[in-house]
């Protein structure tokens, strides 16, 4: 009955992983209980991080309550709890508090927007820069800035972009291995360098979230740091997907020693997975280069500007954050699971590697025969296998290649011997029957004896 309503009434999203088959009817910590399977699902995406600690955390629940009862939106009156929260996030961020103020809003592309809008500003400049492979958001004016690969029809969304390479940690996009002499840097320079008549800024996912958690190359963004400082264009952290406590540090560019980015915009998770709140902080020159016309209303405006109701549950958020051993334990834990995967898959045919830090982790899967099968229908089978045996898990990459694991940030070593278990006995059944399926309806290539299908060597 529920799914011949949904067929009728609702937009399909992610058709291809045919998520939508299943109806999520209630959660809670790292378990999601669908319609029509009595056993709960192990949640190991949470929104693409979007949900903190868990589902429905007890004291985040507390907070709704607490917080609806007292306030709810306030537009355009200040009010104490986003004073506080301006003042903590000042307090943890990796820059000089005194140069910054804070502007908080709702949902990550919207905010991602004003900091475009005030790099324009301050600047006097247009054009927006961003790396190969980068997500940005789905608001029109991002779609430049997100690689065509995640735009649908990007042909009609995404006029001419500058894009810069992202130098990944294990593999130079320009075919050499990663270091302070590949090339991307100097390709970089010369691409910013071309344009820094026109361009404002150049927006930076630290780690690249959508195109699969892919790591920088040691050094990278420090170096494109002062690139665009050389040339004079701000330098803007994207941190929506990786930040807040995710790799072990609040911000995600501490681990990679950027310092004072000229504006930063914070991550999805803030408002705990309630409520869509974000906030950008930036340099008060930035800010200051705003006009105050009193009818001007759109870098400052929003009727969910500073929402009272969503900064409270933002600073019940940070206190859990923050409480003494929570980042310790998520570098820990995300290093124990990390490293049992990589034990799980050290030598698989589909598997190529485990990466991570804390507890943003990929896995990047490879084909023996391309063309007889591709990578990202071995992300879908495996997928498709997980929900099976009620595991969530996701595909993310250029072409949905690559594995992709943001699990809640509390999730202790009991759960993650029970995700790696799982994650084992999927990625053994997928693999088994990709290989059944390659053998009985033969794809295209040629195994090595002159069978048609895939020979799998060693599959576990
Ligand atoms: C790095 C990054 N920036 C921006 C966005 C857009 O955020 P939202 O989906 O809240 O609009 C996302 C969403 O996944 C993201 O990962």
């Amino acid at each position: 009955m529920i799914s011949a309503q949904f067929d009728r009434n609702c937009c399909k999203i992610d058709r291809s992983l045919r998520y939508g088959e299943y109806f999520m009817e209630r959660a809670f910590g790292e378990w999601v209980w669908f319609k029509g399977h009595p056993q709960p699902f192990l949640d190991l995406v949470m929104s693409h991080g979007a949900v903190p600690f868990g589902h429905c955390h007890p004291r985040l629940v507390e907070a709704l309550k607490r917080e609806a009862e007292l306030v709810d939106n306030n537009y355009p009156f200040p009010n104490k709890n986003q004073v506080e929260l301006a003042e903590r996030l000042l307090s943890v961020a990796p820059l000089e508090q005194d140069e910054y103020e804070v502007l908080i809003n709702i949902s990550g592309s919207f905010v991602v927007d004003k900091a475009i809008e005030l790099s324009r500003i301050v600047t006097g400049k247009a054009a927006i820069a961003s790396f190969d492979k980068a997500f940005h958001g789905s608001t029109l004016s991002l779609l430049p800035a997100t690689d065509a690969c995640f735009v649908d029809h990007s042909e009609l969304m995404t006029e001419a972009s500058i894009k810069i390479p992202f130098c990944e940690e294990s593999r130079c996009p320009q075919g050499s291995p990663s270091s302070r002499t590949c090339g991307c840097l100097e390709t970089s320079e010369r691409i910013i360098k071309a344009n820094q008549s026109s361009l404002a800024a150049l927006l930076v996912e630290p780690i690249q979230g959508s195109a699969g958690n892919i790591l920088p190359a040691s050094g990278y963004l420090r170096a494109i740091q002062e690139i665009c400082e050389r040339h004079n264009v701000l330098f803007v952290v994207d941190d929506l997907q990786v930040g807040l406590g995710r790799t072990g540090r609040v911000f995600s560019i501490e681990n990679f020693g950027v310092e004072n980015p000229d504006i930063i915009v914070t991550h999805k998770g803030l408002g705990g997975g309630f409520y869509p709140l974000v906030a950008l902080i930036a340099r008060k020159s930035i800010f200051s280069a705003v006009s105050r016309n009193p009818l001007n209303a759109t870098v400052f405006g929003g009727a969910f500007l500073n929402n009272a109701f969503g900064c409270g549950i933002a600073l019940e958020v940070l206190d859990i954050l923050l409480a003494d051993g929570v980042l310790e334990r998520v570098k820990e834990n995300g290093d124990y699971f990390l490293l049992g995967l990589q034990n799980l898959f050290s030598n698989h045919p589909l598997i190529s590697r485990a990466y991570g830090l804390g507890y943003v982790i990929g896995m990047e899967l490879t084909s023996p025969d391309e063309e007889c099968l591709s990578r990202a229908d071995i992300a879908r089978e495996i997928i498709a296998e997980g929900m099976r045996q009620h595991v969530i898990l996701y595909s993310r990459g250029g072409d949905g290649e690559r594995i992709k694991l943001s699990p809640s940030l509390t999730m202790d070593r009991a759960v993650i011997d029970i995700a790696l278990e799982k994650i084992r006995g999927v990625v053994a059944t997928a693999s088994e029957s990709l290989l059944l399926q390659s053998v009985s309806r033969p794809i295209g290539g040629r195994n090595r004896d002159g069978t048609r299908g895939l020979a799998f060597a060693g599959s576990s």
